[in-house]
């Protein structure tokens, strides 16, 4: 059985979660700098890379740092995933995947996976089995505890990961009902991370040592991080030097901060370059991440509000300077 996650967890236990229209290559760039974890991808449409779309396969870009790295992979097809883990490994080099089966969002659910999957035990049976017979490269599946609280499947799912050689299971503590909000089930995590053979990664709400003691005190060997990540990914060193939830966005000093978003603008450019990707994509992306860092500050107000009434890349930049003084 490989080891990808055991050893990487007992290195790091942190994890960066997948976040569509965030965990793409240059945001995990910055990730790196605070962290040696794994990092999951955004997630990758089966049916896109069993059809070799080009648009889907620039989801697979990634450089020789960019590691460890897992490619989340979601669809509704079981028989599509053997293709599409083929097509990736061709394509480049790959630590490992994930399959998203806790996504609630419309457009995932629509395709028949994410959270649809919940409720058909059966296809994610067909799917497990379908990318182990496809490739020797380690993975992980990553669900919600059940639809609802009355319809819970988690003991089911994982059941049927360690009898299909799903390598690690990541377990959101919410169900589908509770979309972003509602209570983490942390009592459910520990009973999982008591009976599991396979490594069980926790996640949901953690944003700072104090909930990151909470949901490692359930015996989980992994904790992931999702918005409290992409607001700040400091958060990672952050945790490890025990800084508490609400001194989160005090940790760096605010230059750092600047300095941050004006790197990220660089490699934002890089990745533009001989793709068919637009620099007005990343502009707001970036705006994003420049509103998400400023918690905190002082004048944070004034400045997201600048912010929204810049136009183009040179006066983001030139706010975010000013501000951060740097
Ligand atoms: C903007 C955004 C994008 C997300 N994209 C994905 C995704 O691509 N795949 C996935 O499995 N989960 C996705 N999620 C869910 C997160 O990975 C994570 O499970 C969730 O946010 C709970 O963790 P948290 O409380 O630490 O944020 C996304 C969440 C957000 C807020």
């Amino acid at each position: 059985m490989s080891d990808f996650f055991k050893t990487n967890l007992l290195k790091n236990d942190l994890v960066a979660a997948p976040l569509a229209g965030y965990s793409h290559l240059p945001y995990r760039r910055i990730l790196r700098k605070f962290f040696d974890g794994i990092i999951y991808s955004e997630m990758i449409s089966v049916e896109g890379l069993a059809r070799r779309n080009k648009e889907t396969m620039e989801y697979l870009d990634r450089i020789e740092t960019d590691s460890p790295l897992v490619f989340q992979i979601f669809g509704g097809k079981p028989e599509n995933y053997g293709e599409a883990v083929r097509v990736a490994e061709n394509e480049c080099q790959v630590d490992a995947f994930d399959v998203n089966m806790g996504c609630p969002v419309k457009k995932v659910i629509k395709a028949g996976g994410g959270c649809s999957l919940l409720g058909d035990l059966g296809r994610i049976q067909a799917i497990v089995s379908n990318i182990r017979k496809s490739t020797d490269k380690p993975f992980s599946i990553k669900i919600r505890i059940g639809l609802d609280q009355k319809h819970l499947v988690y003991k089911e799912i994982l059941n049927i990961a360690e009898n299909e050689g799903v390598n690690a299971l990541i377990v959101h503590g919410r169900t589908k009902s509770d979309m972003f909000g509602g209570t983490v089930r942390l009592d459910i995590l520990k009973e999982i991370a008591e009976t599991a053979k396979i490594p069980i990664i926790g996640n949901g709400g953690v944003a700072g040592f104090d909930t990151y003691k909470e949901m490692k005190e359930t015996g989980v060997t992994g904790i992931m991080l999702g918005r409290s990540m992409m607001k700040a990914p400091w958060v990672f060193k952050a945790i490890k030097e025990k800084v508490s939830d609400k001194d989160l966005y005090n940790f760096l000093p605010s230059s750092e901060i600047g300095n941050l978003l004006i790197e990220m603008w660089g490699y934002m450019l890089e990745h533009t370059h001989g793709r068919g990707m637009k620099e007005t994509h990343y502009m707001h992306v970036l705006r994003k991440f420049a509103v998400w860092f400023c918690k905190g500050q002082d004048m944070a107000a004034e400045f997201r509000t600048n912010l929204y009434k810049t136009n183009g890349i040179d006066e983001v930049l030139d706010l975010i300077r000013q501000f951060y003084k740097c």
